[in-house]
C-alpha cells in the first residue's frame, strides 16, 4: 500500500450522521482511497494528538508531529496506554478544544477514545479504523474502554467521536483472519435487522464479498453501520434493553474466546459461532422458527466460520466460570440475546444445562 502523507483537499462523502447521547452526533464519512482520506486528515490543522500502533504507524511516511504509538495487540489496552496518551497531550499542549485522533483497530478506537473522554474532561475525538471490525462496530455508539485485571473493557465511558473516517483500500491489506473477524459482525448484524437488504447481499454477493471487492466492502460496511446506527440511536447508553440486542452471540462467544485464551477463535469468528448457539437456543425454547435459523446458520458456514465447533467435556467448567464473569448479568442472572425473527431480538435466562448441551460435544461411542 502507498505510505500516508497528511495533505490539503477534499474527497470524502458522508456516509450517515448518528445521533447519539446528549445531542452529539457522529459524522461517518467514506472515502474511496486513502489519498482522500489523508486529505481530510490534513484539514484539522496543528492542535491535535494522534493515536496509533505499531502497524498503523507504517502506513506514514513520515509520522505527525504530536503523536503516540502504542504497541498493537490487546495488552496494550490498559492504564499505562492510557497515562501515555494523556501525559503525551500534555506535553504537547494539547488543549480542551484540540482532537484526539485514533488511527487503527478496536483498541486504538476504545483507548483514544477513553483518552478524549477523560482528558480535561473531554476533548474533540476523530476514529479512523482500519480494520474491518473497528468500522463496523467499535469506531461508532461512543463504547470506549480499557481493560482491567483481566478482564475485557472493565473501564470506560460513552464517548462518541465526532468523526469517523473510513477509507475501504484498507481492507484488502488485511489478514484473511482479521478480515473474518469483522465479517462474523457484519453477519450478526444482518441477522438483527428486519430491512433484508444486507442479509440478501451476503447470500447474492458471497463470491465478491471474499475476494473483498471494493463496491462490495463498501456495501456491506454501510449496510452493517446503518443496523448498528438504527440500535445505538434507540437506546445510546445501553439502559433500555435495545442496544443489547447487538449483544446477539456475545455471551457465547466471549465465553469461548476466554477458554481458550483469545487464541483458538478470533473475536468475530466467535461471535458467528455464538450466533448459531443462540439461534439453536433459540429454536429449542419455540422462540426462533427453525427453517430460518437452518438458513442463518448455513450461511454462517458458507463463510468458512467453524461454526459445528464443540467444546470438549474438559472444557466446560472454565467455560462456564467465564459465562458467569460476563458484564450482561443483571441481578445475577445471565441474559442470552435470542431471534424471534429477523432484526426481532429478546432477551432471555437461559438454563445451564441448556447452554451445556448447546456448547459440549457429543460422545462419540
Ligand atoms: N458492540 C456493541 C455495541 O456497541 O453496543
Amino acid at each position: 500500500m502507498q505510505a500516508l502523507a497528511v495533505g490539503y483537499n477534499k474527497g470524502m462523502r458522508t456516509l450517515l450522521t448518528a445521533r447519539l447521547a446528549n445531542n452529539t452526533e457522529s459524522v461517518v464519512l467514506i472515502a474511496d482511497n486513502l489519498k482522500d482520506l489523508s486529505t481530510h486528515l490534513g484539514n484539522y490543522g496543528r492542535s491535535v494528538l494522534w493515536v496509533f500502533d505499531t502497524n498503523t504507524a507504517k502506513l506514514f511516511k513520515q509520522l505527525p508531529p504530536a503523536h503516540v504509538v502504542i504497541e498493537s495487540g490487546e495488552s496494550s489496552k490498559n492504564f499505562a496506554s492510557l497515562e501515555r496518551i494523556v501525559a503525551t497531550a500534555l506535553e504537547e499542549g494539547l488543549a480542551r478544544d484540540g482532537r484526539i485522533i485514533g488511527f487503527g483497530g478496536g483498541v486504538v478506537c476504545d483507548l483514544a477514545g477513553f483518552a478524549a473522554s477523560v482528558y480535561m474532561r473531554g476533548c474533540k475525538l476523530t476514529l479512523v479504523p482500519t480494520t474491518l471490525l473497528a468500522m463496523v462496530d467499535a469506531s461508532l455508539g461512543g463504547k470506549t474502554a480499557i481493560d482491567y485485571r483481566g478482564m475485557k473493557n472493565m473501564v470506560g465511558s460513552f464517548y462518541p467521536a465526532s468523526e469517523i473516517l473510513i477509507s475501504i483500500d484498507v481492507l484488502r491489506t488485511l489478514s484473511e483472519r482479521e478480515y473474518l473477524n469483522g465479517l462474523g459482525e457484519v453477519l450478526k448484524h444482518a441477522l438483527l435487522s428486519s430491512d433484508e437488504a444486507l442479509y440478501r447481499f451476503l447470500v447474492t454477493q458471497k463470491n465478491e464479498i471474499l475476494s473483498r471487492d471494493a463496491q462490495s466492502l463498501a456495501t456491506i460496511v454501510e449496510l452493517s453501520l446503518r443496523v448498528k446506527q438504527h440500535y445505538i440511536e434507540q437506546d445510546p447508553t445501553e439502559s433500555l434493553g435495545i442496544r443489547q440486542m447487538l449483544n446477539l452471540g456475545h455471551t457465547f462467544g466471549h465465553a469461548l474466546e476466554s477458554t481458550f485464551h483469545f487464541g483458538l477463535f478470533s473475536h468475530g469468528a466467535a461471535v458467528a459461532w455464538g450466533t448459531c448457539r443462540a439461534l439453536e437456543a433459540g429454536v429449542s425454547l419455540g422462540i426462533t422458527d427453525r427453517s430460518w435459523a437452518d438458513g442463518a446458520i448455513k450461511l454462517f458456514r458458507s463463510y468458512g466460520y467453524d461454526i459445528d465447533y464443540r467444546i470438549g467435556r474438559g472444557d466446560w467448567i472454565s467455560f462456564r466460570d467465564h459465562l458467569f464473569k460476563d458484564k450482561k448479568r443483571v441481578d445475577g442472572k445471565l441474559l442470552f440475546v435470542l431471534l424471534e425473527a429477523q432484526g426481532t431480538g429478546v432477551l432471555k435466562v437461559l438454563d445451564t444445562a441448556l447452554v451445556q448441551h448447546l456448547v459440549i460435544a457429543k460422545p462419540t461411542f
